[in-house]
């Protein structure tokens, strides 16, 4: 539908027997491609790119004009408080969630952070390192416990000081409610972070306002995500959480006032962006929010919906297909994993980009935990997985849209899906030779 925004979708790839088609890529949970408009508002503004905040040139002025007005624009993108939040730019979401398990050292201590087995690898190891951590149970579709979260609260009475959970997940797509969520947290005396690297793309986010049971204290994401791909990702947090001590990477533009023997931090942002910072980044990012305000967050969420609506049904055709979705679709951003029993989710992965050109995701998802968990993976299969690296790992096949994906592209997906579902034993012999594990 928005197909003319996206820059790039007319390259044609090269399939098996040497044709080229349309590249579908469906694989917009990993990175999107950029928009037209940010390819050309990059180029516009290179005539003016410049040094910022120390330079006095016009192009210096225009430069750290557009570096400093991003915030309050992203800012606003979720609903945040400019009096209160600040908005620190980094890489990426992994950064984001990195910078903020190092700055919240003296707020948790020795305290608990509840994780959740729903996590992708970057909303858990940068806490696992550093503190106790514990983990919310999913049931047996993959959803979040709402009853295991409170049974943790509880049990921990008032040690816990944050939950941190992801706004929906990169495997199942399930939306968790991060309000309930945020309520539940705040109840017993804890944070909530939020990551939103699947999230704020595809659904309207709202930190809802400071004091409000329901708020969300962090959240972050990355602009890759978000039709931006220039490097540049997101940490929104209370001003106060850079009040005290100092960030994990520090240097030029950290500081006020630098004597041999002493050292005066600048406020946050400033504080926590260490050297020359990511301003095409920034400035992509900030195009993107204006494509996203224009055609609005809910009409993005409620075509991505109709489009997984779609295929969810469309692919009760695949035989010996397996689902990942609870048909909760109303609580779901556009990610399906699946794979076709008996054959290896490398080789479907592999089918797919030959013979089609369609672009997906196979693996784990760097959310091995959770993946372990939705493919009932037992103890001593992960054992022998440990023992012999050679053997090929167990995953799924992932396919996830972005505003452009179309029904015409979902209708070859199915279809190819569908005599990959009824020719196992072909796509077997005619895979393993490629050893696409
Ligand atoms: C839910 C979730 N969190 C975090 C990340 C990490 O994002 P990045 O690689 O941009 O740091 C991803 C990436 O796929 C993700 O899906």
């Amino acid at each position: 539908m928005y197909k003319k925004y996206v820059h790039g979708l007319k390259t044609l790839v090269p399939i098996e027997n040497g044709i080229k088609v349309p590249y579908i890529n469906f694989d917009n949970a990993a990175t999107t491609p950029p928009l037209v408009s940010v390819m050309k508002r990059i180029n516009d503004f290179s005539h003016f790119y410049s040094s910022i905040h120390r330079g006095t040139g016009y192009k210096s002025v225009i430069s750290s004009l557009c570096y400093d007005n991003s915030r309050n624009i992203v800012l606003d993108f979720v609903k945040a408080d400019p009096n209160h939040h600040v908005a620190i730019f980094v890489k990426n979401t992994t950064e984001a969630i990195n910078k903020l398990s190092y700055r919240l050292k003296n707020e948790i201590k020795d305290g608990i952070v509840l994780s959740t087995y729903m996590e992708h690898h970057s909303n858990d190891l940068p806490w696992r390192y550093k503190y106790k951590v514990d983990y919310v149970e999913v049931d047996e579709k993959g959803r979040l416990s709402l009853d295991h979260l409170e049974y943790l609260l509880k049990k921990y009475k008032g040690k816990v000081k944050l939950v941190t959970v992801t706004g929906a997940s990169n495997v199942t797509g399930y939306i968790n409610p991060i309000h309930r969520i945020a309520r539940l947290a705040h109840k017993y005396g804890s944070k909530i972070m939020v990551d939103g690297a699947q999230l704020v793309p595809h659904h309207p986010v709202n930190l809802k306002p400071i004091g409000h049971p329901e708020h969300i204290d962090y959240i972050a994401f990355s602009a890759h995500k978000m039709y931006a791909p220039f490097g540049i990702g997101v940490l929104i947090a209370p001003k106060s959480t850079f009040e005290e001590g100092y960030s994990e990477n520090i240097g030029g533009g950290t500081v006020d006032i630098v004597t041999p023997k002493e050292v005066i931090w600048a406020p946050a942002p400033e504080k926590e962006e260490a050297g020359t910072p990511n301003i095409f980044g920034v400035v992509a990012l900030v195009e993107s929010i204006k494509l996203f305000n224009k055609l609005g967050m809910e009409c993005i969420s409620n075509y991505e919906r109709d489009l997984t609506r779609y295929t969810l049904e469309r692919l009760k055709e695949v035989p010996n297909i397996i689902i990942y979705d609870d048909g909760d679709i109303k609580n779901k951003v556009s990610i399906i994993s699946f794979n076709i029993q008996g054959l290896h989710h490398g080789f479907v992965a592999a089918a797919l980009s030959m013979e089609a050109g369609i672009g997906v995701r196979n693996g784990c998802f760097c959310a091995q935990p959770y993946i372990q968990k939705l493919l009932n993976i037992s103890q001593e299969d992960m054992a022998a997985y440990k023992s012999n690296r050679q053997l090929p790992r167990p995953g799924a096949v992932r396919i996830s849209y972005g505003i452009y994906n179309s029904f015409d592209e979902v209708n070859i997906l199915v279809e190819l899906l569908k005599h990959i579902g009824n020719n196992i034993e072909y796509y077997n012999k005619k895979y393993k030779s490629l050893a696409f594990y």
